[in-house]
């Protein structure tokens, strides 16, 4: 293996002062006639290394109008404490290597600041500037926090498939799969005959992992999945992807309110674990233009109380007492819009708050019916500025209550079998949510659109690289 050193280790003092090498990418180039400086990334850390050389070293006289911007180099020498102000060390190059040029007639990154618009447009150099690198480190900081937090707690981490031929918010917004020539499908009668086609039956890809979720959960008591998932719905908005990722945690012997209190305990922990593992990319992300002032202090407020709770019917009281006109009316029985919601976060409980027991009409198939027999144990975690992050509820386990609930919904009974017969074989309650992983970023890292938190984002119109 390479033995470079990360910038990050440096930066955070877990690499003594000394003989060592480095590689990674140069921000900035400043040469005069006494020294040259160079601003070395390698994408491990917010802070770049400053490198100093001595213009007389040897071969850099040739090499040193091609260290533009962007250009990779490696190099060895010396780490030492810097007397300059601003920085704790600095390294004195005894010999650079030029690995890769980047032409700055032609390097789309020169210094300037990019906007997040022209960066989408980019996303094979995006990783490379400061604020996606950053993104991305905390992208992946939370990912391991939330492996930790359900591996600590007994849960077991368990992938579900990701090509299937039930929908399981019944919402039929699913990308087909096929092996079919779509030119020339195989008809019957004039229909498409998919019993020709690879699974012999329609299949698409998987919009959650919460029905195969609950097989495992009923013989391993507590599972989380973690994993892609699809949505062909036609959202061009800052909070939708058509690919994101979930994660699902689910439950056996657990009702609705055991089900709040985990879904504000692992979002509160992963929290604090993010804010204290990615404290200098988060930190650098708050001091972004687009972050409102006092980001940070607010996440680590959310991430030590408590959450709000209420009721549906009590939060429709709530608007249309609100004395605001909203452009979709509200009334008992309309499903929240995201206008309705953030004036629940940011106006009314400023801050992140639970909605339970909405109407039955509005809600998936699965969820548990409450006695009033007008609305079911579901559960939405909302948080400021964007709305749910989480959705979720107790299932219904009873087999009755669940077949009629299938057949009045006009779903095909036939293709969840195996879904009932989970009620029929040893049954009990259970409970379970997933939380939007994206969502969670964006709450965290304070980027306005969802497409600037996932590497490879994919929207209408939209699946490049
Ligand atoms: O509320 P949803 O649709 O719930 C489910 O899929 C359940 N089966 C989960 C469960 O109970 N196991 O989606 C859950 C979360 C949302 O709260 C939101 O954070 C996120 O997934 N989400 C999206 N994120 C990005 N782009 C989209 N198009 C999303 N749709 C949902
Ligand atoms: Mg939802």
């Amino acid at each position: 293996m390479p033995k470079y050193v990360a910038i990050r280790e440096i930066v955070e003092d877990k690499v003594p002062v000394g003989a060592l090498e480095l590689a990674g990418w140069i921000r900035t180039h400043r040469q005069s006639k006494r020294v040259s400086f160079i601003e070395l990334s390698d994408g491990t850390s917010v802070s770049n290394l400053q490198l100093v050389v001595d213009p007389q070293l040897p071969g850099y006289a040739d090499v040193a109008p091609k260290l533009a911007t962007g250009t990779s180099i490696k190099v060895s020498g010396e780490l030492v404490v810097s007397p300059a102000k601003g920085q704790k060390y600095e390294f004195q190059v005894k010999a650079l290597e030029l690995l890769g040029e980047a032409d700055p007639e032609s390097y789309p990154l020169q210094k300037k600041g990019h906007t997040l618009e022209f960066l989408r447009e980019n996303l094979h150099l995006r990783p490379r500037t400061a604020t996606m690198g950053a993104v991305l480190r905390v992208r992946s900081a939370a990912a391991f926090a939330v492996h930790r937090y359900f591996t600590e707690r007994g849960f077991y981490y368990l992938n579900t498939p990701i090509i299937g031929t039930s929908d399981c918010e019944g919402a039929g917004e699913m990308f087909r799969v096929s092996t079919f020539d779509p030119e020339n499908p195989p008809r019957v009668n004039g229909k498409i005959d998919f019993s020709q086609d690879f699974f012999k039956e329609p299949a698409s890809l998987t919009v959650s992992g919460q029905l195969e979720g609950e097989i495992c959960a009923m013989g391993l008591s507590k599972i989380y999945t973690f994993g892609p998932t699809f949505r062909a719905e036609n959202s061009n908005t800052t909070r939708h992807l058509a690919e994101f990722w979930m994660i699902e945690p689910e439950m056996a012997f657990y009702e609705l309110a055991d089900n709040i209190d985990l879904a504000q305990d692992f979002v509160q922990d992963v929290m604090r674990q993010v804010l204290k593992s990615s404290a200098s990319e988060l930190e650098f992300l708050a001091s972004q233009e687009w972050v409102e002032p006092g980001h940070l202090e607010n996440l680590h407020k959310v991430s030590e109380s408590t959450f709000s709770c209420m009721d549906y019917t009590d939060a429709i009281k709530v608007l249309e007492s609100s004395g605001k006109t909203f452009e979709y009316p509200v009334s008992w029985g309309i499903d929240l819009q995201s206008e309705h919601e953030r004036f629940l976060t940011d106006e009314y409980v400023k801050g992140p708050v639970t909605v339970v027991n909405y109407p039955k009409d509005i809600k998936a198939f699965y969820m548990r019916l409450n006695e009033d027999g007008k609305t079911v144990r579901a559960m939405d975690v909302l948080v400021p500025r964007l709305g749910e992050i989480i959705g979720g509820s107790q299932r219904e386990e009873r087999y009755d209550v669940l077949l009629e609930k299938i057949r009045a919904m006009g779903l095909d009974e036939q293709s969840y079998w195996w879904y009932l017969e989970l009620r029929k074989f040893g049954t009990v309650p259970h409970a379970g949510f997933g939380l939007g992983f994206e969502r969670l970023l964006m709450y965290m890292t304070g980027m306005q659109n969802i497409r600037d938190v996932m590497p490879f984002p994919r929207f209408p119109g939209f699946a490049k690289f």
